[in-house]
């Protein structure tokens, strides 16, 4: 389709604007207020971090794997909100002249993620205060970023919108109505969420508007580079979610059986691949716009490649 052509819902992009402006707040004065984490609490709950599963942990041992696993948590959204940027940045280009609406509520969601960025490096350094020295985040953002970006729009369009959905989900199903979680760690999520919400609408505009520039072809080439890129998120979970077990084993304290060790890098990487991928791939409004962009040959080859991961 000619892309100047195509039916741009402007009503949409104004309402991400509106939402924009009243829930805007600042990392210090709304979100932070002074606080430290408690680290008497859990960080992520249960219902994310899984750790449920491991029925030979304490309840120490628990709260201190959410810890890592929330910390971890933290630094993944830092992390992707550097391509997710920069990926929307380029996209205002198609905006830059025309409907003004749209480029400011796409320009909003920029500086929304640039904030989050500040607000993840921010909480990792006070993350790092309370916990035991020995922890790493391996991906570097940048690095990612340029690979990510290599592919095609609608792949990473397709990852971005994955993202943002589980985002929202995690919050409002695990994080929001757990009583017993560190009440600075929650509210961080509680505000990042509540300007994530416009940000998953944008993508679910966005994908669809970038989907009818292309050929079958190129659409076809597009679905590869997306099952390309769960493959690396993949590649990301299976060495980060290594690297949160080895940590947690040396500073918990006490040592473990063999078959104990290995349940806990497994359960650990089936959390984080819950976390990244099914979630989000999972999501009634992920699978609305996927379906309505892909045939079923397409989707039966996303599918094969998913299969492999669980
Ligand atoms: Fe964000
Ligand atoms: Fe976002």
């Amino acid at each position: 389709m000619d892309v100047s052509t195509y039916p741009i819902d402007v009503d949409r992009y104004a309402k991400c604007i509106e939402v924009s402006k009243r829930v805007r707040w600042d990392i210090d004065r709304d979100v932070i207020r002074g606080r430290r984490f408690d680290f008497s609490q859990k960080f992520l709950p249960d219902g994310i971090s899984k750790v449920d599963e491991f029925d030979f942990l304490n309840d120490d041992d628990k709260r201190l794997l959410s810890q890592i696993q929330g910390r971890t948590y933290a630094n993944m959204f830092g992390f992707v909100e550097r391509f997710i940027t920069a990926k929307v940045l380029e996209i205002t280009r198609d905006h830059w002249l025309g409907n003004q609406t749209v480029l400011e509520s796409l320009i909003r969601f920029c500086d929304e993620e640039l904030k989050h960025q500040a607000l993840f490096r921010r909480i990792e350094a006070m993350m790092a205060e309370g916990m035991p020295a020995g922890y790493t985040f391996l991906p570097d953002p940048d690095t990612v970023a340029k690979a990510v970006l290599k592919n095609s729009t609608w792949a990473v369009l397709a990852l971005i919108l994955e993202i943002e959905l589980f985002t929202q989900e995690h919050y409002r199903q695990s994080i929001a109505p757990d009583k017993n979680l560190s009440e600075l760690y929650k509210d961080i999520f509680l505000f990042h969420w509540k300007e994530e919400t416009t940000h998953a609408i944008m993508d679910e505009l966005e994908w669809p508007r970038e989907d009818s520039k292309l050929t079958p072809g190129e659409r076809d080439r597009a679905v590869d580079e997306l099952i390309a890129l769960v493959g690396d998120v993949d590649g990301i979970l299976q060495q980060q979610s290594l690297a949160d077990a080895a940590y947690f084993l040396n500073v918990c304290g006490r040592s473990f059986r063999r078959e104990e060790i290995d349940r806990i890098k497994a359960g650990i990487l089936r959390a984080y691949r819950w976390q990244y991928i099914f979630s989000g791939v999972g999501h009634p409004r992920f699978k609305a716009v996927y379906e309505s962009l892909t045939t079923e040959t397409q989707r039966g080859r996303v599918a094969t490649v998913l299969t492999t991961l669980s």
